[in-house]
């Protein structure tokens, strides 16, 4: 469902979302909900002005204005990324599509197991991260070049039943996670999403074994009403993995 959510507000502009409401009769009440709700919301709008492939983008634009993760230069691995509105934040601030004079140029490698569109600056990989050759083939694409930042925001299709969709979301973090200690650099940071629930505190605890500092955050962006919250760790210490 969430990411139903996210590829409709790439497709579908706020004229072809206007024409849609008028023609709610019919939809079940979820879908009438939704499309009420994405009019209503400014992200929504914001994203389609200035080119954002989904709202998602100002999650990621708010923890970087508050947290600095982002910078030119920097190798960014963007896991769970269609339909790429994070990947064009890290893009963008990395400088891999080379459009800020002067600074380094950065590298971002992006997976999802659902196509992405290319983005200028971007290397994506189609792949579901939980195959078993999903690290190899961005391990190949990094070319022994150490990672930065490591970002998920993968999201499994949501049963409804809480405890269950907080277990699988935890399970994919930590996949992401683990991926991460062996491709960081000294110093790197993590940043993954994550939906409430009673493994929040273990993770935090894991991450805590590898990183300086460990921080919980609600961006504004994020809606309200979603049980959604992200962690990130910074300052990864390499000698502590085994
Ligand atoms: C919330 S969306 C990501 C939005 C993205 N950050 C953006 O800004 O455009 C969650 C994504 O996680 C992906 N995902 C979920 N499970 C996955 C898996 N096992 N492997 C790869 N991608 C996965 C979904 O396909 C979906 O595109």
């Amino acid at each position: 469902m969430k990411l139903l959510r996210c590829r409709r507000s790439f497709s579908t502009s706020a004229s072809l979302g206007k024409e849609i409401a008028k023609n709610l009769k019919g939809k079940s009440t979820s879908s009438q909900g939704w499309i009420q709700r994405q009019l209503r919301d400014p992200y929504v709008e914001k994203a389609r002005q200035e080119n954002y492939r989904c709202r998602s983008a100002y999650k990621l634009l708010e923890i970087d204005e508050k947290f600095k993760i982002l910078k030119p230069g920097q190798c960014v691995v963007d896991i769970g990324a269609a339909p790429g509105s994070w990947t064009q934040v890290a893009v963008k601030r990395t400088n891999a599509d080379e459009k800020i004079p002067g600074k380094p140029r950065g590298f971002v490698v992006a997976l999802d197991r659902l196509n992405i569109f290319p983005i200028d600056g971007a290397a994506l990989v189609t792949c579901d991260f939980t195959r078993p050759d999903a690290e190899k083939r961005l391990v190949d694409l990094l070319n022994g070049r150490p990672v930065d930042v490591v970002l998920s925001d993968m999201a499994p299709n949501a049963t409804g039943v809480k405890s269950m969709d907080h277990d699988r979301i935890v399970a994919l973090a930590l996949k992401a996670f683990k991926f991460g200690l062996q491709i960081s650099a000294e110093g790197a940071t993590v940043l993954m999403k994550l939906w409430e629930g009673r493994s929040c505190k273990a993770v935090e605890t894991e991450l805590s074994k590898f990183y300086d500092v460990v921080r919980w955050i609600k961006p504004k962006s994020s809606r309200s009403d979603s049980t959604e919250t992200f962690i990130l760790g910074r300052g990864f210490k390499k000698s502590n993995v085994v």
